[in-house]
């Protein structure tokens, strides 16, 4: 067994405050998966070793099935900063690469409408450190999507009034991937799949080259070497694409990431809603783990996972209906199609599972019925 500190990579590295506040900290609820070992061990194994070096990695699966988490994890064994980039369809290569903003004058900015200098206040302050997205999104509490989109907006405006003789300075904003890539953090990327824009899977993938290097309108930037890219996606999850071909070529290693195992969903549920009673959770996660097939196997859309099961469970520790929050928490979660809920209670039924849910909520009934079958027996 390796303990935590024979992954740091870089034990040389001095991080700055920012950068160390970004490290994660596992919680006290975090429970070490096999997944998070053989990463680990994998990406130790090959750390020096040139061209064969693993620094891409695909998390593919089940939501709720700990991808994240799994990444976060790893930015707090290899001790890198961890960030993130949530794609999504209409992302552009701004995007990706950053934005170069025109810096005019004071008394230029004065003429653009209010919301334009609002917009371009909060930019101007920005110490850099931030995409313009996250500046806006913090600002104003857009979106991801709202706060690129006034972005485009914005910058489309600014170069409908510049006038031709004008003399502009221009600033760089460094997108969250580019930021991670040059200072060598661990990068989330979540769902690519969903990107519509060829260009754009095109700059993500010269991004995950090894050796590679981002051409900024300012400067070329080179691969850190400890940059490290985490995709994670999920599996057949509609509105989704599969992963595009050169993206998954360029994974070094991936895992198949799926409802956890009876055990590990059981204890990650004590750990994290410290309710102990492992006949009850185990009975739990075995519904669970069925109303997840079954709705695989019936082509159900909808998903039963770890999140479904921990709020279940948390409604049964503190007194609710295990049967009736079943409805709320995890059924209805899937489907609320009266055909596709038949479907599941059917498969309950079959199992014997609906009966143990049963006795479960009422176990003086049945002590009662057995009570009065004893008595009709004498
Ligand atoms: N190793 C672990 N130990 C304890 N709890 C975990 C672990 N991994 C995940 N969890 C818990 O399971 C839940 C789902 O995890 P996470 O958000 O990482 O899933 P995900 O696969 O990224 O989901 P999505 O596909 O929706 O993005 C979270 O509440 C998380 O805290
Ligand atoms: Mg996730």
């Amino acid at each position: 067994m390796y303990t935590q500190e024979h992954y740091v990579l870089s034990p040389d590295r001095v991080l700055t405050d920012e950068e160390a506040k970004l490290v994660w900290r596992k919680p006290k609820s975090h429970k070490a998966s096999e997944e998070e070992e053989r990463i680990c061990k994998e990406i130790i194994r090959n750390w020096n070793r040139g061209e064969m070096k693993i620094a891409n990695i695909l998390l593919e699966g089940d939501a709720g099935s700990g991808k994240t988490q799994l990444a976060k994890a790893l930015s707090a064994n290899f001790r890198l900063p961890y960030t993130k980039v949530t794609c999504f369809a209409d992302m552009d290569k701004s995007d990706v690469v950053g934005a170069i903003l025109p810096v005019i004058s004071s008394e230029r900015v004065a003429e653009l409408s209010q919301s334009d200098q609002k917009l371009l206040h909060v930019l101007y302050e920005s110490d850099g450190f931030q995409s313009t997205t996250e500046i806006l999104q913090e600002a104003f509490g857009f979106s991801k999507e709202q706060a690129s989109i006034q972005m485009k907006q914005l910058l489309n405006r600014l170069a409908e009034q510049h006038r031709d003789n004008e003399v502009v300075e221009y600033r760089f904003y460094p997108s969250e991937i580019v930021r991670a890539y040059q200072h060598g953090y661990l990068l989330e990327i979540q769902e690519p799949t969903v990107i519509r824009d060829a260009a754009v899977l095109m700059a993500l993938n010269s991004a995950l080259e090894l050796d590679g290097s981002i051409n900024l309108p300012t400067e070329v930037i080179t691969r850190h070497p400890d940059f490290i890219a985490v995709i994670t996606t999920n599996r057949n999850y509609t509105g989704t694409r599969p992963l595009n071909e050169s993206l998954r070529d360029r994974i070094q290693h991936s895992e198949k990431m799926d409802l956890p195992s009876r055990e590990v969903m059981v204890e990650r549920a004590i750990a994290k809603i410290g309710f102990e009673d492992r006949k009850v959770l185990n009975l739990l996660a075995d519904t669970i783990i069925l109303l997840d097939k079954t709705a695989r196997v019936n082509a159900i859309k909808g998903v039963a996972g770890m999140r479904s099961f921990f709020y279940w469970a948390d409604s049964v520790a503190g007194g609710a209906s295990a049967k009736e929050s079943l409805y709320h928490k995890v059924i209805y979660k899937i489907t609320t199609d009266p055909d596709e809920i038949a479907i599941l209670e059917q498969a309950l039924q079959h199992q014997g599972l609906d009966a143990k849910l049963d006795e479960l909520d009422h176990p003086e009934t049945l002590q009662g019925n057995a009570k009065k079958k004893d008595h009709l027996k004498q």
